[in-house]
């Protein structure tokens, strides 16, 4: 009997495919078509910062209290954004509801909110914590130690008052991820998220304003992820899960050889229905009875960078190769 379950931030899962952040989970009903579908676990829609922003605003009525007026009047005004409560809500009913583990996801660019609010989310009901730090550098005294510190401050304020395992999801572009990871483990958490994909910018030149980019990912995306995952496992001593590009079976066995404990997958439901994610475990089912694995123990990491008899194939060597043989 293949047995696919895997643990990720000791929450036993019944296989590594999990619902990633986003509007697919920001309901009860699309939390419960995730554990219908199959899915390991899901990660609900993130709570943003402006949101709690905004509520308090709304509550006060107090402009002067706003660190950004404009999000504050745009999400107060969005009647179907959830505040602060309404997750909390939300949490709660998934939980007693869709039999599934359901990690909460808090996206945060200041250190300003979380304490309070994570002793909250704690008490909610939630199995654990995402937490995605999303903070642009944007200014020319922005230096990448000074994010670096930032995002560990950010980590460092929810983990005070946290009693739920938490994760954190980066983007991906920092400039030295191993250091980066091992910090953000010092500071608590069970389990990295490489990468959060952001939110793409644009340009109508007809109208000559700002429009949203193509916001899912394709199947060709996942590599970055990849590289970092198969890098990290076994020397950082956190969890990895893989996002950004995962789109089907084959690269759900790819991630869970180089290193990563699951996956998480967004795009690919919008693109192709919660179905998918069925046919995900089905794939690594058939791939695991195919090479005789009965466990996902057994394979996860078995391709890492640390266990590799030739460490270089990972970065320059292939490389060189990779480039000498295009013509
Ligand atoms: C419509 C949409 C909404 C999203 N909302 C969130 C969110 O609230 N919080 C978050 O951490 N990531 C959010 N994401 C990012 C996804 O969780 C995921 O990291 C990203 O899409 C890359 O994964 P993929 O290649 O499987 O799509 C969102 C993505 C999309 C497309």
């Amino acid at each position: 009997m293949t047995n696919t379950s895997v643990t990720y931030m000791g929450i036993p899962l019944r296989n590594p495919v999990i619902v990633s952040s986003s509007s697919l989970t920001g309901t009860l009903e699309g939390v419960k078509k995730a554990a219908s579908a199959g899915a390991g676990a899901v990660v609900l829609k993130s709570l943003f910062e402006e949101q709690i922003d905004a509520d308090l605003s709304v509550q006060t009525a107090d402009a002067d209290t706003l660190s950004h007026p404009e999000a504050s009047e745009y999400l107060s005004g969005l009647g179907m954004q959830l505040g602060p409560n309404a997750y909390l809500d939300l949490i709660s009913q998934a939980k007693k509801e869709a039999q599934i583990p359901v990690i909460a996801s808090i996206n945060c660019v200041s250190t300003r909110w979380w304490g309070e609010y994570a002793t909250q989310l704690s008490k909610s009901g939630a199995d654990g914590l995402e937490v995605n730090v999303s903070y642009l550098p944007r200014t020319l005294a922005d230096t990448g130690l000074s994010v670096e510190r930032h995002t560990l401050a950010i980590v460092e304020k929810v983990a005070q008052n946290l009693s739920i395992p938490f994760s954190v999801k980066i983007g991906p572009n920092f400039s030295a991820i191993p250091h980066l990871a091992g910090e953000i483990r010092k500071a608590g958490a069970k389990a990295l998220v490489l990468f959060n994909r952001f939110y793409q910018l644009d340009v109508d030149i007809e109208n000559m304003s700002l429009t949203a980019g193509v916001q899912f990912s394709n199947p060709q995306e996942y590599n970055n992820s990849l590289r970092w995952i198969s890098f990290l496992y076994g020397t950082a001593g956190i969890e990895l899960a893989a996002s950004t590009g995962v789109h089907d079976g084959e690269t759900l066995v790819k991630m869970l050889l180089s290193g990563a404990n699951v996956v998480q997958v967004c795009s690919t439901v919008y693109k192709h229905g919660y179905p998918i994610i069925g046919k995900m475990v089905q794939t690594l089912t058939d791939w695991m009875e195919a090479h005789s694995y009965r466990s996902t123990d057994e394979l996860i990491g078995l391709l890492c960078r640390e266990k590799s008899d030739n460490p270089q194939q990972y970065d320059r060597l292939q490389y060189i190769k990779a480039l000498t043989s295009i013509h």
